[in-house]
Protein backbone atom coordinates (compact mmCIF):
# COMPACT_ATOMS: atom_id res chain seq x y z
CA UNK A 1 0.00 0.00 0.00
CA UNK A 2 1.35 3.52 -0.95
CA UNK A 3 0.26 6.53 -0.10
CA UNK A 4 -1.04 7.35 -3.33
CA UNK A 5 -3.70 4.11 -2.03
CA UNK A 6 -4.88 5.99 0.97
CA UNK A 7 -5.51 9.38 -0.47
CA UNK A 8 -7.37 7.85 -3.69
CA UNK A 9 -9.32 5.70 -1.23
CA UNK A 10 -10.51 8.78 0.49
CA UNK A 11 -11.03 10.69 -2.39
CA UNK A 12 -14.60 12.00 -3.14
CA UNK A 13 -15.44 10.45 0.08
CA UNK A 14 -18.16 11.14 2.66
CA UNK A 15 -18.07 10.18 6.34
CA UNK A 16 -19.91 9.83 9.35
CA UNK A 17 -18.36 10.75 12.58
CA UNK A 18 -19.80 10.54 15.67
CA UNK A 19 -17.81 11.52 18.93
CA UNK A 20 -15.82 14.11 17.50
CA UNK A 21 -16.14 16.84 20.47
CA UNK A 22 -14.38 13.68 22.16
CA UNK A 23 -10.67 13.74 22.06
CA UNK A 24 -10.11 10.83 19.69
CA UNK A 25 -12.48 12.18 17.43
CA UNK A 26 -10.83 14.97 17.31
CA UNK A 27 -7.42 13.51 16.42
CA UNK A 28 -9.16 11.84 13.21
CA UNK A 29 -10.80 14.82 12.10
CA UNK A 30 -7.45 16.30 11.73
CA UNK A 31 -5.89 13.65 10.30
CA UNK A 32 -8.48 13.06 7.39
CA UNK A 33 -8.73 17.19 6.46
CA UNK A 34 -4.71 17.24 6.73
CA UNK A 35 -3.78 13.97 4.45
CA UNK A 36 -6.68 13.79 2.53
CA UNK A 37 -7.81 17.59 1.28
CA UNK A 38 -9.85 15.83 -1.43
CA UNK A 39 -12.19 14.00 1.19
CA UNK A 40 -15.79 15.00 -0.28
CA UNK A 41 -17.69 16.19 3.04
CA UNK A 42 -17.74 15.01 6.76
CA UNK A 43 -21.16 14.92 8.53
CA UNK A 44 -20.24 15.41 12.45
CA UNK A 45 -22.84 14.60 14.47
CA UNK A 46 -23.22 16.39 17.85
CA UNK A 47 -25.42 16.30 20.59
CA UNK A 48 -27.70 19.88 20.69
CA UNK A 49 -30.38 21.80 20.72
CA UNK A 50 -30.23 22.78 17.51
CA UNK A 51 -27.73 23.34 14.33
CA UNK A 52 -26.59 26.85 15.29
CA UNK A 53 -25.32 25.86 18.73
CA UNK A 54 -24.24 22.70 16.97
CA UNK A 55 -22.13 24.42 14.98
CA UNK A 56 -20.91 26.61 17.24
CA UNK A 57 -19.93 23.51 19.05
CA UNK A 58 -18.13 22.38 16.25
CA UNK A 59 -16.05 25.73 15.67
CA UNK A 60 -15.46 26.36 19.78
CA UNK A 61 -14.52 22.52 20.69
CA UNK A 62 -13.19 21.14 17.62
CA UNK A 63 -11.66 23.50 14.84
CA UNK A 64 -10.19 26.24 17.56
CA UNK A 65 -8.22 23.86 19.38
CA UNK A 66 -4.68 23.86 19.21
CA UNK A 67 -4.41 20.63 17.79
CA UNK A 68 -5.71 22.49 14.48
CA UNK A 69 -2.66 24.48 14.56
CA UNK A 70 -0.86 23.14 12.04
CA UNK A 71 -3.40 23.16 9.67
CA UNK A 72 -4.37 26.84 10.02
CA UNK A 73 -0.86 27.59 9.30
CA UNK A 74 -0.65 25.64 6.03
CA UNK A 75 -4.11 27.12 5.27
CA UNK A 76 -3.87 30.81 7.05
CA UNK A 77 -6.63 32.57 5.92
CA UNK A 78 -8.43 29.87 3.73
CA UNK A 79 -9.08 27.30 6.50
CA UNK A 80 -12.31 28.54 7.58
CA UNK A 81 -13.91 28.58 4.13
CA UNK A 82 -12.13 24.90 3.51
CA UNK A 83 -13.67 23.59 6.93
CA UNK A 84 -17.02 24.98 5.78
CA UNK A 85 -16.66 23.57 2.35
CA UNK A 86 -15.58 19.81 4.23
CA UNK A 87 -17.32 20.05 7.40
CA UNK A 88 -21.13 19.49 7.88
CA UNK A 89 -22.61 19.35 11.73
CA UNK A 90 -25.02 17.33 12.14
CA UNK A 91 -27.68 17.59 15.23
CA UNK A 92 -28.06 14.26 16.88
CA UNK A 93 -27.37 11.97 19.84
CA UNK A 94 -26.48 8.09 19.01
CA UNK A 95 -28.64 6.92 21.81
CA UNK A 96 -31.14 7.43 19.95
CA UNK A 97 -33.21 5.49 16.79
CA UNK A 98 -31.76 6.30 13.55
CA UNK A 99 -28.86 8.47 15.68
CA UNK A 100 -31.90 11.02 16.46
CA UNK A 101 -31.28 13.02 12.80
CA UNK A 102 -34.43 14.70 13.18
CA UNK A 103 -33.85 17.10 9.76
CA UNK A 104 -35.57 14.84 7.23
CA UNK A 105 -33.89 16.41 4.25
CA UNK A 106 -30.38 15.98 5.69
CA UNK A 107 -30.62 12.72 6.86
CA UNK A 108 -32.18 11.49 3.44
CA UNK A 109 -28.89 13.21 2.07
CA UNK A 110 -26.84 11.30 4.65
CA UNK A 111 -27.98 8.33 4.28
CA UNK A 112 -27.76 8.18 0.03
CA UNK A 113 -24.00 10.04 0.28
CA UNK A 114 -22.35 8.49 3.87
CA UNK A 115 -19.43 6.12 2.31
CA UNK A 116 -17.81 5.02 5.67
CA UNK A 117 -18.75 5.41 9.27
CA UNK A 118 -16.72 6.39 11.90
CA UNK A 119 -18.07 5.39 15.58
CA UNK A 120 -16.04 6.91 18.54
CA UNK A 121 -18.88 8.30 20.42
CA UNK A 122 -19.31 6.84 24.22
CA UNK A 123 -19.66 7.75 27.58
CA UNK A 124 -15.86 6.46 28.74
CA UNK A 125 -16.64 7.50 32.69
CA UNK A 126 -15.77 4.19 34.26
CA UNK A 127 -18.79 4.41 36.43
CA UNK A 128 -21.52 6.11 34.97
CA UNK A 129 -25.00 5.43 35.29
CA UNK A 130 -26.18 2.28 33.98
CA UNK A 131 -29.06 3.54 31.82
CA UNK A 132 -26.58 6.81 30.83
CA UNK A 133 -23.98 3.71 29.73
CA UNK A 134 -26.40 1.28 28.29
CA UNK A 135 -27.92 3.84 26.04
CA UNK A 136 -24.94 5.51 24.60
CA UNK A 137 -22.30 2.48 24.79
CA UNK A 138 -24.47 -0.68 24.14
CA UNK A 139 -28.10 0.73 22.50
CA UNK A 140 -25.36 3.88 20.53
CA UNK A 141 -23.62 0.92 18.82
CA UNK A 142 -26.80 -1.30 17.79
CA UNK A 143 -28.24 2.63 16.52
CA UNK A 144 -25.13 3.54 14.76
CA UNK A 145 -25.71 0.10 13.20
CA UNK A 146 -28.91 0.07 12.02
CA UNK A 147 -28.21 3.53 10.60
CA UNK A 148 -25.52 2.01 8.60
CA UNK A 149 -27.76 -0.64 7.04
CA UNK A 150 -30.23 1.85 5.95
CA UNK A 151 -27.06 3.84 3.82
CA UNK A 152 -27.24 3.12 0.53
CA UNK A 153 -23.42 2.65 -0.66
CA UNK A 154 -21.85 2.05 3.00
CA UNK A 155 -18.31 0.45 2.33
CA UNK A 156 -16.60 0.52 5.70
CA UNK A 157 -18.38 0.65 9.18
CA UNK A 158 -15.19 1.60 12.03
CA UNK A 159 -16.43 0.74 15.64
CA UNK A 160 -13.72 2.12 18.12
CA UNK A 161 -14.43 -0.40 21.02
CA UNK A 162 -11.89 -0.21 23.83
CA UNK A 163 -9.05 -3.05 24.40
CA UNK A 164 -10.80 -3.63 27.94
CA UNK A 165 -13.53 -5.19 27.16
CA UNK A 166 -11.66 -8.46 28.09
CA UNK A 167 -12.16 -7.65 31.64
CA UNK A 168 -9.03 -8.51 34.15
CA UNK A 169 -7.42 -11.65 31.98
CA UNK A 170 -4.04 -13.09 32.36
CA UNK A 171 -1.69 -13.74 29.81
CA UNK A 172 -2.29 -12.98 25.97
CA UNK A 173 -5.18 -11.39 25.13
CA UNK A 174 -6.29 -12.50 22.12
CA UNK A 175 -8.17 -10.71 19.13
CA UNK A 176 -11.14 -12.65 18.86
CA UNK A 177 -15.02 -10.89 18.75
CA UNK A 178 -17.60 -12.17 21.73
CA UNK A 179 -20.37 -14.35 20.92
CA UNK A 180 -24.30 -13.74 21.39
CA UNK A 181 -24.72 -13.84 25.25
CA UNK A 182 -21.09 -14.43 26.53
CA UNK A 183 -20.34 -13.10 29.66
CA UNK A 184 -16.48 -13.28 31.41
CA UNK A 185 -17.22 -15.80 34.38
CA UNK A 186 -17.71 -18.75 31.71
CA UNK A 187 -20.08 -21.61 33.50
CA UNK A 188 -24.06 -21.63 32.80
CA UNK A 189 -24.13 -17.69 32.93
CA UNK A 190 -25.30 -15.70 30.34
CA UNK A 191 -25.52 -11.97 29.58
CA UNK A 192 -28.91 -11.35 28.41
CA UNK A 193 -29.06 -7.69 26.99
CA UNK A 194 -32.44 -7.47 26.88
CA UNK A 195 -32.90 -7.95 30.61
CA UNK A 196 -30.01 -5.77 31.53
CA UNK A 197 -32.00 -3.28 29.35
CA UNK A 198 -35.43 -4.00 31.05
CA UNK A 199 -33.63 -4.37 34.87
CA UNK A 200 -32.52 -0.59 34.23
CA UNK A 201 -36.40 0.52 33.26
CA UNK A 202 -37.63 -1.55 36.50
CA UNK A 203 -34.96 0.10 38.56
CA UNK A 204 -35.72 3.63 37.76
CA UNK A 205 -39.76 3.10 37.83
CA UNK A 206 -38.79 2.11 41.62
CA UNK A 207 -36.90 4.80 41.97
CA UNK A 208 -39.59 7.34 40.41
CA UNK A 209 -42.18 5.84 42.42
CA UNK A 210 -40.35 6.09 45.36
CA UNK A 211 -40.26 10.03 44.70
CA UNK A 212 -36.19 9.68 44.70
CA UNK A 213 -34.54 12.89 43.93
CA UNK A 214 -31.86 13.36 40.94
CA UNK A 215 -28.96 13.21 43.04
CA UNK A 216 -30.20 9.51 44.63
CA UNK A 217 -30.93 8.17 41.61
CA UNK A 218 -27.60 8.94 40.07
CA UNK A 219 -26.34 7.36 42.75
CA UNK A 220 -28.61 4.23 42.86
CA UNK A 221 -27.86 3.77 38.72
CA UNK A 222 -24.12 4.24 38.93
CA UNK A 223 -23.83 1.36 41.59
CA UNK A 224 -26.27 -0.72 39.84
CA UNK A 225 -23.90 -0.82 36.65
CA UNK A 226 -21.17 -1.57 38.73
CA UNK A 227 -23.29 -4.43 40.33
CA UNK A 228 -24.51 -5.81 36.65
CA UNK A 229 -20.66 -5.63 35.31
CA UNK A 230 -19.08 -7.44 38.36
CA UNK A 231 -22.08 -10.03 37.91
CA UNK A 232 -21.09 -10.99 34.70
CA UNK A 233 -17.08 -10.33 35.16
CA UNK A 234 -16.45 -7.04 34.12
CA UNK A 235 -15.03 -4.91 36.54
CA UNK A 236 -17.07 -1.39 35.33
CA UNK A 237 -20.27 -0.33 33.63
CA UNK A 238 -17.78 1.35 31.13
CA UNK A 239 -15.91 -1.87 29.65
CA UNK A 240 -19.60 -4.04 30.49
CA UNK A 241 -21.55 -1.85 28.26
CA UNK A 242 -18.75 -1.01 25.26
CA UNK A 243 -18.60 -4.96 25.34
CA UNK A 244 -22.15 -5.40 25.03
CA UNK A 245 -22.26 -2.94 22.06
CA UNK A 246 -19.50 -4.74 20.56
CA UNK A 247 -21.25 -7.83 20.75
CA UNK A 248 -24.21 -6.61 19.47
CA UNK A 249 -22.37 -5.13 15.97
CA UNK A 250 -20.40 -8.30 15.57
CA UNK A 251 -22.96 -10.47 15.46
CA UNK A 252 -25.93 -8.35 13.88
CA UNK A 253 -23.59 -6.80 11.18
CA UNK A 254 -25.23 -9.39 8.29
CA UNK A 255 -22.72 -8.51 5.10
CA UNK A 256 -22.05 -5.31 6.10
CA UNK A 257 -18.55 -4.25 6.50
CA UNK A 258 -17.46 -4.16 10.25
CA UNK A 259 -14.32 -3.26 11.58
CA UNK A 260 -13.72 -2.68 15.36
CA UNK A 261 -10.70 -1.12 16.59
CA UNK A 262 -9.84 -2.05 20.42
CA UNK A 263 -7.76 0.54 21.25
CA UNK A 264 -5.84 0.47 24.97
CA UNK A 265 -4.73 3.51 26.83
CA UNK A 266 -5.37 6.19 24.89
CA UNK A 267 -2.69 8.85 25.47
CA UNK A 268 -1.36 12.23 24.05
CA UNK A 269 0.22 12.13 20.23
CA UNK A 270 3.20 11.10 19.50
CA UNK A 271 4.13 13.07 16.27
CA UNK A 272 1.25 14.14 14.30
CA UNK A 273 -0.07 16.85 13.95
CA UNK A 274 2.59 18.07 16.64
CA UNK A 275 4.11 16.11 19.59
CA UNK A 276 1.95 16.17 22.99
CA UNK A 277 -1.74 17.32 22.30
CA UNK A 278 -3.86 15.64 24.68
CA UNK A 279 -7.33 16.33 26.69
CA UNK A 280 -8.68 16.18 29.41
CA UNK A 281 -6.54 13.92 32.15
CA UNK A 282 -8.17 9.80 32.50
CA UNK A 283 -6.86 6.37 33.38
CA UNK A 284 -3.14 6.51 33.49
CA UNK A 285 -2.86 10.15 33.61
CA UNK A 286 -5.05 10.42 36.96
CA UNK A 287 -1.40 9.13 38.63
CA UNK A 288 0.47 11.35 36.74
CA UNK A 289 -1.76 14.33 37.68
CA UNK A 290 -2.09 13.73 41.29
CA UNK A 291 1.39 12.92 41.65
CA UNK A 292 2.91 16.10 39.86
CA UNK A 293 0.17 18.14 41.84
CA UNK A 294 1.84 16.73 45.35
CA UNK A 295 -1.50 15.21 45.91
CA UNK A 296 -0.86 11.43 46.49
CA UNK A 297 2.26 9.46 47.34
CA UNK A 298 1.01 6.19 46.88
CA UNK A 299 -1.70 4.59 44.70
CA UNK A 300 -2.88 0.71 43.95
CA UNK A 301 -1.00 -0.98 41.52
CA UNK A 302 2.26 -3.58 41.47
CA UNK A 303 5.43 -2.32 39.39
CA UNK A 304 5.67 -5.02 36.94
CA UNK A 305 1.86 -4.21 35.58
CA UNK A 306 2.59 -3.38 32.09
CA UNK A 307 0.92 -0.18 31.62
CA UNK A 308 -0.71 -0.17 27.68
CA UNK A 309 -0.32 3.17 26.74
CA UNK A 310 -0.86 4.01 22.99
CA UNK A 311 -0.54 7.22 21.44
CA UNK A 312 -3.51 8.79 20.11
CA UNK A 313 -2.17 9.58 16.53
CA UNK A 314 -0.83 5.96 16.46
CA UNK A 315 -5.07 4.71 17.01
CA UNK A 316 -6.23 6.99 14.10
CA UNK A 317 -3.38 6.17 11.85
CA UNK A 318 -4.46 2.41 12.34
CA UNK A 319 -8.33 3.48 11.89
CA UNK A 320 -7.48 5.28 8.67
CA UNK A 321 -5.34 2.38 7.34
CA UNK A 322 -7.51 -0.57 8.52
CA UNK A 323 -10.66 0.76 6.65
CA UNK A 324 -8.54 0.97 3.34
CA UNK A 325 -6.78 -2.25 3.51
CA UNK A 326 -10.60 -3.70 4.29
CA UNK A 327 -11.96 -2.46 1.19
CA UNK A 328 -9.22 -3.58 -0.94
CA UNK A 329 -9.38 -6.70 0.59
CA UNK A 330 -5.88 -7.23 1.68
CA UNK A 331 -7.16 -7.34 5.41
CA UNK A 332 -10.09 -8.62 6.47
CA UNK A 333 -9.84 -9.00 9.98
CA UNK A 334 -13.00 -7.91 12.31
CA UNK A 335 -10.77 -6.79 15.39
CA UNK A 336 -7.40 -4.84 16.08
CA UNK A 337 -5.86 -4.37 19.64
CA UNK A 338 -4.23 -1.40 19.17
CA UNK A 339 -1.72 -0.96 21.91
CA UNK A 340 1.66 -1.34 22.87
CA UNK A 341 2.24 -4.39 25.65
CA UNK A 342 3.70 -7.28 22.92
CA UNK A 343 5.89 -5.28 20.87
CA UNK A 344 6.88 -2.40 23.42
CA UNK A 345 5.79 -2.90 26.98
CA UNK A 346 5.93 0.23 29.10
CA UNK A 347 5.76 -1.25 32.76
CA UNK A 348 4.51 0.72 36.09
CA UNK A 349 7.68 0.69 37.57
CA UNK A 350 9.18 3.02 34.04
CA UNK A 351 5.90 5.06 34.72
CA UNK A 352 6.93 5.56 38.32
CA UNK A 353 10.29 6.29 37.50
CA UNK A 354 9.73 8.86 34.54
CA UNK A 355 7.33 11.03 36.23
CA UNK A 356 9.91 11.40 39.66
CA UNK A 357 12.62 12.52 37.40
CA UNK A 358 10.13 14.81 35.34
CA UNK A 359 8.31 16.40 37.73
CA UNK A 360 11.72 16.86 40.26
CA UNK A 361 13.41 18.61 37.10
CA UNK A 362 10.02 20.22 36.20
CA UNK A 363 7.94 21.12 39.39
CA UNK A 364 4.11 21.40 38.85
CA UNK A 365 3.45 25.60 39.76
CA UNK A 366 0.41 25.61 41.50
CA UNK A 367 -2.70 28.52 41.50
CA UNK A 368 -0.03 30.66 43.95
CA UNK A 369 2.40 30.17 41.67
CA UNK A 370 4.23 28.25 43.70
CA UNK A 371 6.14 24.73 42.75
CA UNK A 372 5.24 21.73 44.27
CA UNK A 373 8.30 19.34 45.19
CA UNK A 374 7.45 15.69 44.93
CA UNK A 375 10.67 13.97 46.59
CA UNK A 376 9.80 10.82 46.68
CA UNK A 377 9.06 8.00 44.08
CA UNK A 378 5.15 7.26 43.73
CA UNK A 379 4.91 3.72 46.07
CA UNK A 380 2.73 1.32 45.34
CA UNK A 381 0.02 -0.77 46.99
CA UNK A 382 -1.62 -3.94 45.75
CA UNK A 383 -2.64 -5.54 49.49
CA UNK A 384 -1.92 -3.53 52.16
CA UNK A 385 -4.98 -2.98 53.06
CA UNK A 386 -4.00 0.07 55.65
CA UNK A 387 -3.55 2.04 52.23
CA UNK A 388 -7.39 1.40 51.44
CA UNK A 389 -8.42 1.73 55.49
CA UNK A 390 -6.64 5.35 54.81
CA UNK A 391 -8.32 6.21 52.02
CA UNK A 392 -11.83 4.47 53.29
CA UNK A 393 -15.03 6.85 52.52
CA UNK A 394 -13.17 9.68 50.49
CA UNK A 395 -12.68 10.05 46.53
CA UNK A 396 -9.53 8.47 46.88
CA UNK A 397 -11.13 5.16 47.99
CA UNK A 398 -13.52 5.54 44.90
CA UNK A 399 -10.21 5.94 42.52
CA UNK A 400 -8.52 3.30 43.89
CA UNK A 401 -11.78 0.78 43.39
CA UNK A 402 -11.89 2.08 39.93
CA UNK A 403 -8.61 1.80 38.77
CA UNK A 404 -7.15 -1.15 41.19
CA UNK A 405 -8.08 -3.79 37.77
CA UNK A 406 -5.60 -1.21 35.64
CA UNK A 407 -3.04 -0.98 38.17
CA UNK A 408 -3.08 -4.88 38.58
CA UNK A 409 -3.66 -5.57 35.06
CA UNK A 410 -1.84 -8.78 34.13
CA UNK A 411 -2.87 -9.34 30.31
CA UNK A 412 -0.91 -8.45 27.31
CA UNK A 413 -3.03 -7.48 23.94
CA UNK A 414 -2.18 -9.62 21.37
CA UNK A 415 -2.01 -7.99 18.40
CA UNK A 416 -1.66 -10.11 15.04
CA UNK A 417 -4.27 -8.70 13.17
CA UNK A 418 -2.23 -5.34 13.92
CA UNK A 419 0.83 -7.13 12.23
CA UNK A 420 -0.90 -7.92 9.17
CA UNK A 421 -2.44 -4.81 8.90
CA UNK A 422 1.69 -3.14 9.18
CA UNK A 423 2.77 -5.48 6.74
CA UNK A 424 0.32 -4.63 4.38
CA UNK A 425 0.74 -0.93 4.54
CA UNK A 426 4.31 -1.33 5.42
CA UNK A 427 5.59 1.96 3.34
CA UNK A 428 2.69 4.15 4.97
CA UNK A 429 3.23 2.62 8.13
CA UNK A 430 6.98 3.93 7.86
CA UNK A 431 5.78 7.26 6.58
CA UNK A 432 2.62 8.77 6.87
CA UNK A 433 0.37 6.67 8.69
CA UNK A 434 2.97 5.32 11.82
CA UNK A 435 0.95 2.87 13.78
CA UNK A 436 4.65 0.85 15.24
CA UNK A 437 4.78 0.95 18.96
CA UNK A 438 8.07 -0.47 18.34
CA UNK A 439 9.26 3.36 16.81
CA UNK A 440 8.15 4.95 20.90
CA UNK A 441 11.10 5.24 22.81
CA UNK A 442 9.00 5.48 26.25
CA UNK A 443 11.96 7.00 28.39
CA UNK A 444 12.00 10.35 25.64
CA UNK A 445 8.46 10.43 24.74
CA UNK A 446 7.25 10.64 28.40
CA UNK A 447 9.90 13.16 29.84
CA UNK A 448 9.35 15.32 26.81
CA UNK A 449 6.15 14.72 24.81
CA UNK A 450 3.09 13.14 27.18
CA UNK A 451 4.22 15.01 30.29
CA UNK A 452 4.59 18.03 28.80
CA UNK A 453 1.84 17.85 27.15
CA UNK A 454 -0.37 16.89 29.98
CA UNK A 455 1.12 19.66 31.82
CA UNK A 456 -0.25 22.35 29.21
CA UNK A 457 -3.55 21.08 28.09
CA UNK A 458 -4.66 19.17 30.40
CA UNK A 459 -3.33 20.02 34.39
CA UNK A 460 -3.47 23.43 33.53
CA UNK A 461 -6.44 24.67 34.82
CA UNK A 462 -7.13 22.31 37.52
CA UNK A 463 -5.95 23.22 40.90
N1 LIG B 1 -9.47 7.67 25.50
C1 LIG B 1 -9.09 6.43 25.70
O1 LIG B 1 -8.11 6.17 26.43
C2 LIG B 1 -9.78 5.29 25.01
C3 LIG B 1 -9.21 4.01 25.09
C4 LIG B 1 -9.83 2.96 24.44
C5 LIG B 1 -10.99 3.17 23.73
N2 LIG B 1 -11.53 4.41 23.68
C6 LIG B 1 -12.77 4.58 22.91
O2 LIG B 1 -12.52 5.58 21.94
C7 LIG B 1 -13.70 6.32 21.71
C8 LIG B 1 -13.39 7.79 21.88
O3 LIG B 1 -12.92 8.02 23.18
P1 LIG B 1 -12.55 9.48 23.67
O4 LIG B 1 -11.46 9.36 24.65
O5 LIG B 1 -12.39 10.36 22.50
O6 LIG B 1 -13.89 9.87 24.44
P2 LIG B 1 -14.35 11.28 24.99
O7 LIG B 1 -13.25 12.28 24.90
O8 LIG B 1 -14.96 11.02 26.32
O9 LIG B 1 -15.48 11.72 23.98
C9 LIG B 1 -16.68 11.05 23.88
C10 LIG B 1 -17.43 11.62 22.72
O10 LIG B 1 -18.66 10.90 22.58
C11 LIG B 1 -19.72 11.84 22.48
N3 LIG B 1 -20.97 11.29 22.99
C12 LIG B 1 -21.23 10.80 24.21
N4 LIG B 1 -22.50 10.41 24.29
C13 LIG B 1 -23.07 10.66 23.08
C14 LIG B 1 -24.36 10.48 22.54
N5 LIG B 1 -25.36 9.94 23.25
N6 LIG B 1 -24.59 10.85 21.26
C15 LIG B 1 -23.59 11.40 20.51
N7 LIG B 1 -22.35 11.61 20.98
C16 LIG B 1 -22.09 11.24 22.24
C17 LIG B 1 -19.25 13.03 23.32
O11 LIG B 1 -20.03 14.14 22.97
P3 LIG B 1 -20.36 15.32 24.02
O12 LIG B 1 -19.24 16.31 23.84
O13 LIG B 1 -21.67 15.82 23.58
O14 LIG B 1 -20.38 14.72 25.39
C18 LIG B 1 -17.80 13.10 22.86
O15 LIG B 1 -17.72 13.71 21.61
C19 LIG B 1 -14.74 5.80 22.68
O16 LIG B 1 -15.57 4.91 21.98
C20 LIG B 1 -13.94 5.08 23.73
O17 LIG B 1 -14.67 4.03 24.29
C21 LIG B 1 -10.96 5.49 24.30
Amino acid sequence: MELGDVQEFFAGKTILVTGVTGFLGKVFVEKMLRVQPDIKKLYLLIRSPNIGLATQRLHVEVFRKELFKVQRAEKGADFDSFISEKVVAVVGDVSLEMLGVKDVKRNEEMLKEIDIIVHSAATTKLDDRFDTAMATNTMGALNVLDYAKNCRKLEILLYVSTAYVCGEPKGLVIEKPFFMGQTLKGGSLKLDIKLEKKLIEEKISELKAENANEETINSVMKNFGMIRANLHGWPNTYVFTKAMGEMLVANMKDNLPLIIIRPTIVISTHSEPFPGWIEEVRTMDYVVDKYGKGTIRSFVGVPETVVDVIPADMVVNSMIIASVARSKNLCRSLIYHIGSSSRNPFKYSDLIDDMHCYFTKNPWINKNDRPVHVEKKLTLFSTRMDEFDKNKGTKMETAIELYRPYGLFEGIFDDQNVEKLRMVAKRVVDTTFNFDPKNIVWKDYMMNVHFPGIVKHSMRSKM
